[in-house]
């Protein structure tokens, strides 16, 4: 009886174990791009969280806009022909398919539209 209870719980924990792996995999490689481009372009001022707290934007006037006020289309549209005041301009430092993979990692993680 006792060998069965293990061999149960050790099928439970497998089953366990796929499952979990299988959410992994739900990730799409675009959104994992879009976050590599984040922390690496964004993160410094929007921060880890989107508020504006990041190292760099927490000491800056005016402070870095919440991000979760923004559609992955408004950021898009504002790394493309936006003019924001001590924000890097993105328009030709990063690609089309780079700004909609950042956009969409916003989106997905900040905001509340
Ligand atoms: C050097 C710091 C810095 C970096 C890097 C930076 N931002 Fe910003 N961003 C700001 C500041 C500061 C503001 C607010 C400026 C203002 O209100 O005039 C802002 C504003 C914004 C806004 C709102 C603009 C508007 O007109 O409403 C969006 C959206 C945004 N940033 C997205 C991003 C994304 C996405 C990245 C990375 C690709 C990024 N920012 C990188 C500093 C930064």
């Amino acid at each position: 009886m006792k060998i069965v209870m293990i061999n149960l719980f050790s099928i439970f924990l497998l089953i366990v174990t796929f499952q979990a792996r299988a959410k992994e995999g739900k990730v799409t490689p675009a959104l994992t791009q879009g976050e590599k481009i984040y922390v690496e372009n964004c993160n410094m001022c929007h921060g880890k969280t989107g508020d504006g707290n990041g190292p760099v934007g927490k000491n800056l006037a005016p402070k870095p806009k919440h991000l979760k006020a923004y559609n992955a289309k408004q950021i898009i549209k504002i790394l493309t022909d936006g003019n924001v005041s001590m924000m890097a301009h993105f328009k030709d430092s990063l690609s089309k398919a780079q700004k909609e993979a950042v956009a969409q990692y916003c989106e997905k993680t900040f905001s509340d539209k």
